[in-house]
């Protein structure tokens, strides 16, 4: 039997992104960051819609290189089974430049077109590589974007548990971290400091929501309101505490409800998705979890964690498989429901 070979084009925030998975294995997995948007403290649709633009041609060119290394372009292109694209959610202008240039190279070259959402492709990135979970399992996607416990009982029957009511959790580590007079994305940079801190040294509020939704909204006003009575001095000096007690905070808030999760459905396995899942301190504290409580936890390798095309295409290949193909005249759309 033919190999089933995808090429999947990610482009629905700032980072343009392709990859090639044949067989369910990823060959290839190039992406372009975008840093334009560290001077303006966060990103700039405009700018990043210019900036795929300029990055698709040789960020698909990288992929579909490195996944054939010895074959010319033409041949490489003859590989290809389908052409996948992420088509929501994310920056309407973004997705524009994924799903037109995806559909043009699937008429090009008489392909099947695949579109994917981002979302669920963050939680399939879990099946990307040997150590991955079985179904069913539930996984915790925590983004700049996006914070959700989805239950997984198929690779394309996913079904969301709980999900913010308000900011996510990249976001409440990116405000929090701007509040501190960090730079744009905090996230990293708390995570960083924290590692030198007390996370008891200072408590921020939790809140408390019923079921398995979460909301961040009230971190951010403590964190805010505890900084205002503080001196510029007082901050500085107590940085690697301050970082670390509200990491500790929105960690507890996002472990708790996995706990909750995994009472309520039974389902012993957890995995991480999305760019928070880079947080140290939420990986070894559900690690930590999973030993005391007996669950097998699982969290994608970090080139996988945040923005990347490979989530589309080990996606799309399931997708495939199905034969879940789009028609050339179908568009993104910024907000999408599952
Ligand atoms: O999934 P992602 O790359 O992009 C989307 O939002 O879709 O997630 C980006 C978010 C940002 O809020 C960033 O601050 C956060 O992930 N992030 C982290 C860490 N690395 C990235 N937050 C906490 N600790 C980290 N190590
Ligand atoms: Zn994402």
């Amino acid at each position: 039997m033919d190999s089933i070979c995808i090429l999947a084009i990610e482009s629905s925030c700032d980072e343009t992104a392709a990859s090639v998975c044949c067989d369910g294995v990823i060959l290839s997995n190039s992406i372009a960051t975008q840093s334009i948007h560290e001077q303006y403290g966060g990103v700039v649709p405009e700018l990043a819609s210019r900036a795929h633009m300029q990055n698709i041609v040789p960020v698909v060119d990288i992929a579909l290189a490195e996944a054939f290394k010895t074959l010319s372009n033409t041949e490489r292109l003859a590989k290809i089974s389908a052409i996948a694209f992420t088509q929501a959610p994310g920056l309407i202008g973004s997705l524009l430049v994924g799903a037109q240039f995806s559909k043009s190279l699937a008429l090009a070259l008489n392909k099947p077109l695949i579109a994917v959402h981002h979302m669920q492709a963050h939680v399939l990135a879990n099946l990307i590589g040997n150590d991955k979970p079985d179904f069913p399992f539930l996984c915790l996607t925590v983004s700049g974007g996006h914070t959700q416990i989805v239950l997984a009982t198929s690779p394309l029957n996913l079904t969301i548990l709980g999900e913010t009511i308000d900011d996510a959790a990249g976001e409440a580590f990116d405000k929090s971290a701007k509040l501190l007079g960090l730079p744009y994305p905090g996230g990293p940079l708390i995570d960083q400091y924290a590692k030198l801190g007390n996370p008891l040294k200072f408590g921020f509020a939790e809140p408390q929501i019923p079921n398995l939704n979460f909301s961040f909204s009230g971190l951010k006003t403590s964190v805010l309101y505890f900084l205002q009575k503080q001196t510029p001095e007082f901050i500085l000096e107590n940085r690697n505490d301050l970082c670390a007690s509200i990491q500790h905070t929105i960690v507890t808030i996002l472990l708790k409800k996995v706990k909750k999760a995994v009472v309520q459905t039974g389902v012993k396995q957890v995995c991480l998705a999305g760019g928070v899942s880079a947080n140290s301190g939420l990986r070894n504290e559900l690690q930590a979890m999973g030993v005391k409580h007996g669950w097998k936890t699982f969290v994608p390798s970090f080139e996988y964690c945040t923005d990347n095309a490979a989530m589309i295409a080990m996606t799309a290949f399931y997708k495939y498989q199905e034969q879940d193909f789009i028609a050339l005249d179908s568009h993104p759309t910024a907000r999408a429901a599952w």
